[in-house]
């Protein structure tokens, strides 16, 4: 088995775990109260200000829409109850079981249609889609799949067809360092060299670029027009305060970075939306 499969075993096997307690009423309650949970998330939820900018959920309605990586599927659901034809693809079997409840719970102008296993492997006609999505996806995925990823994207999209991804980015040597010495909930710090190396066996991450840099050469290659928007420059800071000031401090955050030059947002950005146009098709 090579380096490529064996990551994407690692990943169905954690997910299969992790989508197998995901209660749907809690996405039902979103959708069903969806301008307030975007008015929030929005201004809050790092990966929803990060795909939802510049008023995405406007440019919805009526398009046919692919969601890889759609993981506990609420932001497929989200998609459609903008109105978008939403098809979602996911190497965890769970997505599915939540889209066919999902589908059975509410009234979608069009149901959400589930690509089961591999995308690569799966028969779509070229010129299909309108959007392609990943949310805190293609980090998921080796260098090596990133490229068969983007090359079937490229021919499924149609020729004005965009792709937006949320994914985190390691822009700063220092600040990723600091990343890792700091431990998370269900993550060791470093130092911890143990226990951080017990962590690693099941960690789903695989060892790749997630700098902007690379995406922007990948966009280069593929696609006509690449735009890059960092996304959590101060934001990332609210780990090193507690908790209640969280929230708060996160959306003044989003506010502030906006101010800051592009150069050096980028430079010790969290995260970035990352918008390819117009595939390059041979
Ligand atoms: C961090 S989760 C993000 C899930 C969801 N998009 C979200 O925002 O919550 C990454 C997702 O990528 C999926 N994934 C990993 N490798 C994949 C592959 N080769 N094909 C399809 N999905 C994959 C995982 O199963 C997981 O659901």
């Amino acid at each position: 088995m090579n380096k490529s499969e064996k990551n994407t075993l690692k990943n169905e096997k954690h997910y299969d775990k992790v989508y197998n307690k995901i209660n749907i009423q809690s996405i039902l309650n979103i959708i069903e109260n969806l301008k307030d949970f975007m008015a929030d998330a929005t201004q809050t939820d790092t990966s929803w200000v990060g795909l939802y900018q510049g008023d995405f959920q406007n440019q919805l309605k009526n398009k046919k829409v692919l969601e890889l990586g759609c993981g506990d599927c609420t932001n497929a659901a989200v998609m459609a109850a903008f109105g978008a034809e939403v098809y979602a693809n996911d190497i965890s079997q769970k997505s599915g079981e939540i889209i066919k409840k999902l589908n059975a719970n509410y009234k979608f102008q069009s149901e959400i249609k589930f690509i089961e296993g591999d995308f690569l492997k799966s028969e779509i006609t070229n010129d299909f889609y309108d959007i392609v999505i990943g949310k805190a996806f293609v980090h998921h995925l080796t260098n090596e799949q990133e490229i068969e990823f983007t090359e079937k994207i490229v021919s499924i999209l149609k020729p004005n067809g965009v792709v937006r991804y949320f994914e985190p980015a390691v822009n700063n040597v220092f600040l990723d360092n600091l990343r890792w010495l700091t431990p998370v909930p269900g993550r060791p710090s470093k130092i911890q060299s143990k226990k951080f190396k017990k962590w690693k066996i099941n960690d789903p991450h695989p060892e790749r670029d997630n700098s902007s840099k690379h995406y922007e050469e990948i966009g280069n290659k593929y696609f006509e027009k690449t735009k890059i928007v960092p996304i959590g420059s101060i934001e990332r800071f609210h780990r090193v305060l507690p908790k209640k000031y969280s929230r708060k401090f996160r959306r003044f955050a989003f506010r502030l970075e906006k101010k800051l030059p592009h150069s050096l947002n980028l430079s010790i950005t969290r995260s970035h939306l990352i918008e390819y146009k117009h595939p390059k098709k041979l």
